[in-house]
């Protein structure tokens, strides 16, 4: 990270002519940008022909930034092969899951189990690493780009022979798979590893447990690629940080707790979707994933829009001030750097409708002035890097668990893991209560409040430690759908929940999915899902007409568990929040303003800064748990150093 907030973008001048570099430059200084992530995307200008390199005109680029003091987050350019990589090593190519092979023509054309192109990959990591392992504009190793966004589970034979031996690792035996597998259903019992394939498409639902140990082989896949890349990297330049920008929160094909823990700092991509009425919380939601990846350290948001993006259905603009709004927040909820796609608007290609930090318009327009002030802006907020955010409540998801759920055949399939993750999340973030994300297996001992709005599968161990935390005196809210099975998805059985029927002092008979919202006795409603359910040791705190449990209450050695066998609408389920919050005693930064988001980044040594986001288009006051009062105009956002 530089002395300051990071600043600048993805810079990808190979789409230009020299003519325009000099310039380029020029107007970074002039917007504040201190840091620029290139070579991206520079492979077949690097390594034009295989084995041919041309590093003559990246070398300007790079003395381009280091005279005029903007560092490089350097990449390797392996997320997109050449085309003389798939026309020499068709074999290389991804195929998916119908035996289709893809071709070259966009990016990320390789199957991520490939040996040729881990080969070449690495080679021309290499050839960058040796060659500007000293230079002066080195500041972070970008190592390829989003890894898995578009071939993250590969079915050709490749990849099925490296599934069948991460299965030979995780299994030993071809009968602990069986028995893991449940395989004597449909006929399926495997009596050679030979037989063992990737999901393709069959006749019929594929195996639960297959399509899962797939998902996570495809996951470590991507890991491995990364490790290898990183150990390289570190080979050459043992000082010089290394990541690779996930997109936490928003692609739920890699599992980024496995990538975070191979990361020097947490990097990621975040970009709002047109179509969801309040981003500016999805956005909370990502950036407090991101924070919580790295274990609550400063992390760096690699990209994010200055304006439109190019791939959805309608590519909304930002409104004016939205940047700067969607920055702080970032700022906010954890990040030491702010950083877009891209810096110029690129002119051909599939991304020239994407906003830029320079648009095709040139300086003289809203966004470039929006960047200007930004940079200077974030210049003056050097102080805030290095501080971090508390957060006593921990909301609990796992990719296991998204990968199980799915599998097609559920008992509906209206239940959506993420969107109700996400849906508990803004509930708390509609209160100011500012929550991380943590795995069921992570360490909870440090939040007073445990969510858990559905996670369908967990482990023993996960399992256990929630159980754990409540004992000690911790309060846990559980929805429904959790703890269903174990981590092979294989049912936990005498009666659902059954990782958690203890902790909750309910069981369960059978899962009751709606057609239409029904009303609770307190007049709340549920919608989707019910259960036929009876308590054995906890309170009933809210029925359907039967008289059945909807919300419940036990208590679990010096904590608490509360439980929910419906999804509650969103006032109700604020309202269950709530009492979770009083009884744990989880206050909020500020009294909650609707729309005023206020998030507080405090050193060690005592000094902070207290951020207040006004989402709203009416003025607001807050008034902080100090009892000191800010007001923030329509739209604005304040920073107060406190
Ligand atoms: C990201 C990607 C960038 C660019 C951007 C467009 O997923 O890393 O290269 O494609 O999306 O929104």
């Amino acid at each position: 990270m530089p002395d300051g907030i990071a600043y600048g973008g993805d810079w990808n001048p190979e789409q230009w002519p020299e003519e325009t570099w000099e310039q380029d430059v020029a107007l970074m200084r002039e917007a504040g940008v201190n840091r620029v992530s290139v070579g991206i995307f520079s492979w077949s200008s690097l390594e034009p022909v295989e084995g041919v390199f041309d590093f003559g005109w990246f070398d300007r680029v790079m003395d381009l930034l280091a005279e005029n003091g903007i560092g490089a987050n350097l990449a390797t350019p392996t997320a997109s092969p050449p085309p003389w990589f798939s026309e020499a090593y068709p074999q290389a190519l991804p195929v998916d899951a119908d035996g289709r092979r893809l071709h070259h023509g966009s990016r990320q054309g390789f199957c991520p189990s490939s040996p040729l192109y881990r080969e070449k990959a690495l080679r021309i990591a290499e050839q960058v690493a040796l060659r500007y392992r000293d230079h002066p504009a080195l500041a972070l190793w970008h190592v390829h780009n989003e890894y898995g966004c578009h071939n993250a589970r590969c079915y050709c034979d490749t990849s099925a022979a490296a599934f069948r031996a991460w299965l030979r690792t995780r299994y030993s035996s071809l009968d602990a798979l069986n028995e893991a597998w449940g395989t004597a259903f449909w006929s399926q019992r495997y009596s050679d590893w030979s037989q063992i394939l990737p999901p393709r498409a069959t006749p019929s639902f594929p195996n639960p447990g297959q399509q899962l140990d797939f998902r996570r082989f495809s996951s470590d896949a991507l890991v491995e690629l990364y490790v290898a890349e990183r150990d390289l990297l570190k080979r050459l330049t043992p000082d010089v940080p290394a990541t690779t920008n996930l997109m936490a929160g928003a692609h739920w094909d890699m599992d980024c707790w496995a990538f975070a823990a191979e990361l020097d700092v947490v990097s990621t991509d975040h970009y709002l979707i047109g179509a969801r009425r309040e981003r500016h919380i999805d956005l909370a939601f990502a950036a407090d994933y991101a924070r919580s990846l790295g274990g609550g350290r400063p992390w760096l948001l690699m990209e994010h829009s200055t304006s439109a993006v190019n791939w959805q259905p309608r590519n909304l603009a930002k409104t004016p001030g939205e940047l700067r709004r969607n920055s702080l927040q970032h700022l906010a909820r954890g990040a030491d750097g702010i950083m877009f796609f891209q810096w110029r608007q690129s002119r051909a290609g599939a991304e020239k409708w994407h906003s830029a930090m320079l648009p095709h318009a040139g300086t003289d327009t809203r966004i470039w002035r929006e960047v200007v002030a930004l940079g200077a802006e974030l210049a003056g907020l050097s102080g805030v890097t290095g501080s971090t955010v508390k957060a006593d409540v921990a909301l609990l998801l796992d990719h296991s668990s998204v990968w199980a759920q799915d599998h097609p055949a559920q008992p509906t399939s209206e239940l959506d893991p993420v969107e109700e993750a996400k849906r508990w999340h803004a509930a708390l973030w509609r209160a100011g209560v500012t929550c991380d994300v943590a795995r069921p297996e992570g360490d909870l001992s440090g939040y007073r409040l445990v969510v858990v709005p559905q996670l369908y599968l967990v482990s023993d161990e996960g399992a256990a430690g929630l159980e754990e935390f409540a004992r000690r005196g911790g309060v846990v809210v559980v929805g429904p759908y959790s703890g269903i099975v174990d981590e092979h998805d294989r049912v936990r059985l005498g009666g659902y929940p059954g990782a958690w029927r203890d902790l909750l002092g309910v069981s369960v008979e059978e899962f009751l999915p709606l057609d239409a919202p029904i009303r609770l006795a307190s007049g709340a409603s549920g919608g989707v899902w019910s259960e036929a359910a009876r308590v054995t040791t906890a309170k009933v705190l809210d029925t359907y007409a039967s008289g059945e449990p909807a919300w419940t209450r036990n208590e679990f050695g010096d904590g608490v568990a509360h439980y929910l066998t419906t999804l509650l609408d969103d006032a109700a389920l604020a309202e269950v929040l709530a009492t979770a919050c009083r009884e744990a005693g989880v206050s909020p930064e500020a009294v909650s303003v609707p729309g005023v988001e206020v998030v507080r980044r405090s050193h060690p040594d005592g000094r902070s800064f207290l951020f207040a986001v006004n989402h709203t288009g009416e003025d607001a006051t807050v008034t902080t748990a100090e009892g000191e009062t800010v007001t923030v105009a329509a739209g604005d956002a304040v920073v107060i150093p406190g």
